[in-house]
């Protein structure tokens, strides 16, 4: 079986890309590297002695990607390629509306050319909104507070709409909480271009030196200790959700969403002191302003993954701090 990956050079691509060849798949990456580096490709191959095929190319180019389907006989999609960062989603929304859905539309009307009707999307927890109870079923309303989250939407009730049309597709919506960690031989892992947006990245970087101090943006809300709390997956177990996934569609017709997260809440002070322990090493922080669009608190129930796709979190908190430390310190 021959699985196109968009976007497979990247954080979680990368990672589910080692695992589809750990499942003896063949892979097709196609990755424009805005937001990844070309010698992840070798660092997959050296984690899985395996090779597979990798296009240099845009999604929004519908010509790479019918080159990539005349070549491949191409048996199903997993589509991570887009733009991801919620603040900037709020400066630049033109350009999150025309990269994430120019580059959807495009693939799917590829795929549809050469009877292609196998996609696992990537999505995000991002689109649930602020919840109004927890924990978080894939049942409860969607609303979106941002570009990024709301190109997420749009992109679900296309395909929605796709397989309303057309009962021949397979879709799987994966609906991510908050991935953190790495591969643990440190081979591959995240690593964001600047001052990271996110939490454990922003950890990350203080604890190596590179950055002076963590704002904890808020400790005033309602919380076990005031900061904000989220459903941290470790990356590898959801780069196995995909995998999941993947065996899924290939049997089954429909579409469907999924949470995938761990279903345990940590506040910001939490992991930051979990950091600390199974690293042996001090995060200096500082409490600051709440920031802007958070929310109080996130967590999954993820009992469909587990009941339809037979998907279950296997790693926990110090695993996941473990192994993001241990990919910067690799990687100095
Ligand atoms: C986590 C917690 C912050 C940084 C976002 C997107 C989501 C997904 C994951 C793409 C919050 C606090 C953070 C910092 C802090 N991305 N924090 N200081 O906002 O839950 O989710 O990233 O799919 O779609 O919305 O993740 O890591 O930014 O924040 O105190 O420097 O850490 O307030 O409580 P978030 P995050």
């Amino acid at each position: 079986m021959k699985i196109l990956v968009t976007g497979g050079l990247g954080y979680i691509g990368s990672h589910t890309v080692v695992e589809l060849l750990n499942n003896d798949y063949e892979v097709v990456v196609i990755d424009n590297l805005y937001n990844s580096k070309e010698e992840v490709k070798d660092k997959i191959k050296a984690i899985t002695n395996k090779d597979f095929q990798f296009v240099k190319g845009d999604v929004c180019d519908k010509n790479v990607l019918e080159k990539i389907f005349i070549e491949n006989k191409i048996d199903a999609v997993i589509h991570f390629a887009g733009y991801k960062a919620v603040g900037e989603s709020v400066q630049k929304p033109l350009m999150y509306y025309r990269n994430n859905l120019d580059s959807t539309l495009t693939l799917l009307e590829v795929m549809n050319q050469y009877n292609c009707k196998r996609l696992v999307f990537s999505s995000s927890a991002t689109v649930y909104g602020k919840p109004a109870s927890l924990p978080i079923k894939e049942t409860f309303p969607l609303s979106t507070t941002n570009p990024y989250g709301t190109t997420k939407l749009m992109i679900e009730d296309i395909l929605r709409d796709i397989y309303k049309s057309d009962n021949d597709w397979s879709i799987a919506i994966l609906r991510y909480f908050n991935p953190v960690g790495a591969h643990k031989s440190g081979l591959i892992g995240e690593s964001p271009n600047g001052i990271p947006n996110n939490l454990m990245p922003y950890i990350v970087k203080v604890a190596d030196g590179e950055l002076e101090c963590l704002s904890v943006f808020g400790d005033d809300y309602d919380t076990v200790d005031g900061t904000g709390v989220r459903d941290y997956i470790h990356v590898v177990d959801l780069s196995l959700g995909h995998i999941k996934a993947i065996e899924y569609i290939l049997k089954n017709k429909g579409i469907d969403e999924y949470n995938l997260g761990t279903g345990n809440g940590f506040s910001v002070l939490q992991l930051v002191k979990a950091f600390e322990k199974v690293n042996g090493i001090k995060v200096n922080y500082k409490i600051t302003d709440r920031r802007a669009g958070d929310i109080d608190a996130c967590y999954a129930d993820s009992s469909k993954a587990k009941e339809i796709l037979g998907w279950e979190a296997q790693k926990g908190i110090d695993e996941m701090c473990k192994d993001a430390y241990n990919f910067v310190i690799k990687n100095k």
